[in-house]
């Protein structure tokens, strides 16, 4: 007999469908939600659907009613809300979609788990961007990267809340709806926090996951632009430590709710694009070509997340070192070099990637 009721809504995109798989495979039943707008997320239900068992529900979570059915159809015991508009880009240029769908969307799940299945725990996906340009950390230059001057653990759930950009916004009015859905309903909710996550399944393009991008641009052989000095720094994190991260969230209720956590690789797991193009480059053989570009306004020298509170409440820690991390997504690259001389991400004109998670590119 199989055990809990998952909805994983984004379950069909990088991080939803190795969510999937991982529950799936671990005797959870599982329910993956997606409208299916990404490029990519065919392709993955059609990976996940070769040995996971899950149910499919087509679903655009700004329809009030449809995330209703969802609902009233089938007892959850755990909800992770991963559907979201992801790029910091497209939230500029339309950003009545991006609150459509980030801040309203968050809101529906929301009220139908508060009215349906109050006891279900509830992680949303929430992000760095919360932060803003985390004015006052100072930076210095160390070698390949930069690094805070005076934060060595990296940024910590204390600091001030500052949303910048349509997309900072519609994730932090979500990410307040949840902790005070767990405040005044009482139910089991966190937001966690993310920094870059990368992995395999990730469909990287230009304004979102650079980590995937650089790597299959550079198995496509295109040039790749950085903007600035290439030396701006990310704590990054394996998917599969992420979706660990969810599981222990979601077996101790009582010690995530009503709580943010920050979630990255921490100082232990840092990247700059510079670090990254190099680790590439052994990997293939030979040299990628590289464009530089100027700074792109408000790009941050340095994000790191202080994961402390999550070691701490969660007994929680990244597992998957970046050499490995990166090994992974370009293997599955190269499994895949096909895919992506197809799918519009791949198209586009010339590589012109945002550099780490700037002001502009995504979370
Ligand atoms: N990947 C990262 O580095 C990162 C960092 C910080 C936060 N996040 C957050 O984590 C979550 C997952 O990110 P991801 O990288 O897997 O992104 P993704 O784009 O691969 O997945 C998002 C999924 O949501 C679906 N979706 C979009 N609009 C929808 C709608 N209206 N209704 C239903 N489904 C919809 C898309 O089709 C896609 O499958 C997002 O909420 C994102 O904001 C990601």
């Amino acid at each position: 007999m199989r055990g809990k009721r998952v909805l994983i809504t984004g379950g069909a995109g990088f991080v939803g469908c190795n969510a999937a798989r991982y529950f799936g495979t671990r005797n959870w039943r599982v329910t993956v939600l997606d409208d299916l707008s990404r490029d990519g997320t065919e392709q993955n239900l059609h990976w996940l659907r070769d040995g996971t068992s899950f149910d499919f529900e087509r679903v655009d979570i700004r329809e009030r009613a449809a995330v209703e059915r969802v609902f009233s159809e089938r007892r959850y015991d755990a909800v992770i809300h991963l559907a979201a508009q992801v790029a910091v880009t497209t939230s500029v240029t339309d950003p009545r979609t991006d609150f459509m769908i980030n801040a309203l969307g968050t809101f529906n799940l929301l009220d139908a788990v508060r009215r349906h299945r109050p006891e279900a725990v509830f992680i949303f996906a929430s992000t760095n961007k919360v932060y803003g340009k985390i004015e006052g950390a100072r930076y210095q230059l160390s070698g390949s990267r930069y690094a805070y001057a005076d934060r060595p653990y990296g940024i910590g759930e204390e600091q001030a809340l500052d949303f910048l950009s349509p997309y900072g916004c519609s994730k932090g009015a979500a990410d307040q709806y949840t902790l005070d859905f767990a405040r005044i309903y009482g139910i089991p909710a966190t937001a966690f926090r993310q920094s870059c996550i990368y992995g395999t399944r990730q469909f990287g393009i230009e304004d979102q996951g650079w980590v995937a991008w650089f790597t299959i641009a550079s198995r496509l052989g295109r040039p790749i632009t950085i903007f600035g000095d290439g030396k701006q720094v990310r704590d990054v994190l394996f998917v599969d430590d992420l979706v660990r991260a969810y599981e222990a969230a979601i077996v101790a209720p009582d010690k995530i709710a009503g709580q943010a956590f920050n979630i990255g690789g921490g100082p232990g797991q840092l990247l700059s694009l510079i670090d990254l193009v190099d680790i590439l480059e052994k990997r293939l053989g030979r040299k990628i070509p590289l464009r530089f570009d100027d700074w792109r306004p408000g790009d941050q020298r340095v994000y790191i997340s202080d994961i402390r509170k999550l070691e701490r409440v969660l007994g929680w820690k990244p597992e998957v070192s970046v050499a490995d991390g990166v090994a992974q997504l370009d293997e599955w690259v190269q499994r895949n070099e096909a895919a992506f001389a197809t799918p519009a991400a791949a198209q586009k004109p010339a590589v012109k990637v945002a550099s780490a998670e700037p002001a502009l590119p995504a979370a």
